[in-house]
């Protein structure tokens, strides 16, 4: 495993694998490394000849600087996570390197990036089209994996290849949780024991939510789970939505044609926390 610092470096060493017709995946990462992205970075040498995982704390996606100053950085441990799995080339850029200058891009994401995360973290999708669009031109990978725990994210990015015109797959992963349901995130360390121990209540609700499509419409199921997380007290939730899964419009009736996706994101104690269920 080649730990590289520099676009310069990186680049010269991915020409010669490109030059020999070697498949690349890329992992975009924000490092503090947990089984969530080691999924991804099997997946990746899986399906590829080499793997490059990126580790970069994108300033430009946080739109709430103490949780860009709090986000838990682990660089050692991510390391010795990827020598253990099949990572080839692992890229550390510190700011400078990936923004030499202000970044002014604005990309048009087609509203994608309004509606439930966008609209409670403004910029923040911009933010990751920048950082995404950079380590896609750089890198120029024929697979890039990205997790179903973002959910939105990954709407977005399939956006932003269409946007760049590049000829690249997109491969979706499921989310990896702990045994007791909750979704892994490099957030969830931030979390007290009392809040850790309430935190799972999130992935029940969901469970739970998905099973009463039968006898609830989209809105009584959207004021069910409201009235759930009213109840708990303790988490607070920040929205909740019933949603399709190719334009993030927000289902109004069930329809068996249609994908849904139920996505909320709640606030625990200082930590801000996503998840979703496909309902299916
Ligand atoms: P980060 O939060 O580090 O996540 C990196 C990748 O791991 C994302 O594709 C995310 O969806 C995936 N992931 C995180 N937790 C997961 C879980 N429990 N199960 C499955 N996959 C999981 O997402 C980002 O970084 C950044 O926005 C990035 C794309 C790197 C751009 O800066």
């Amino acid at each position: 495993m080649i730990v590289y610092r520099t676009k310069t470096d990186l680049t010269g060493h991915l020409l010669s694998l490109q030059n020999e017709g070697k498949s690349i995946g890329l992992v975009p990462t924000m490092g503090a490394l947990h089984q969530g992205h080691m999924s991804l970075v099997e997946k990746a040498a899986a399906e590829n000849d080499v793997v490059v995982v990126t580790i970069f704390v994108n300033p430009t996606q946080f739109n709430d600087p103490s949780d860009l100053d709090l986000y838990p950085r682990t660089l050692d441990q991510d390391l010795e996570l990827l020598r253990q799995l099949e990572a080839d080339l692992v890229f550390v850029p510190a700011v400078k390197e990936m923004y030499p200058d202000e970044e002014t891009q604005v990309f048009d994401l087609g509203g994608l990036d309004k509606v439930m995360e966008g609209k409670h973290r403004p910029g923040h999708f911009n933010g990751v089209a920048q950082i995404v669009s950079k380590l896609f031109l750089m890198i120029r990978p024929h697979r890039a994996y990205f997790g179903q725990k973002d959910f939105q994210q990954l709407v977005v990015i399939r956006r932003l290849v269409e946007i760049l015109d590049m000829n690249l797959t997109i491969v979706s992963c499921p989310i990896i949780r702990e045994k007791d349901g909750l979704a892994m995130s490099s957030r969830n360390t931030r979390l007290s024991k009392e809040e850790r121990k309430l935190a799972p209540f999130i992935y029940e609700t969901l469970v739970h939510a998905s099973e009463l499509l039968d006898a609830l419409s989209p809105s009584q199921l959207k004021e069910w789970v409201i009235l759930q997380f009213k109840k708990q007290g303790a988490l607070e939730l920040e929205y909740f939505e019933i949603v399709e899964d190719k334009g993030l419009i927000p289902v109004n009736k069930w329809d068996e044609e249609v994908n849904k996706v139920a996505c909320l994101a709640v606030l625990l104690g200082g930590v801000r926390l996503i998840d979703n269920l496909i309902f299916d």
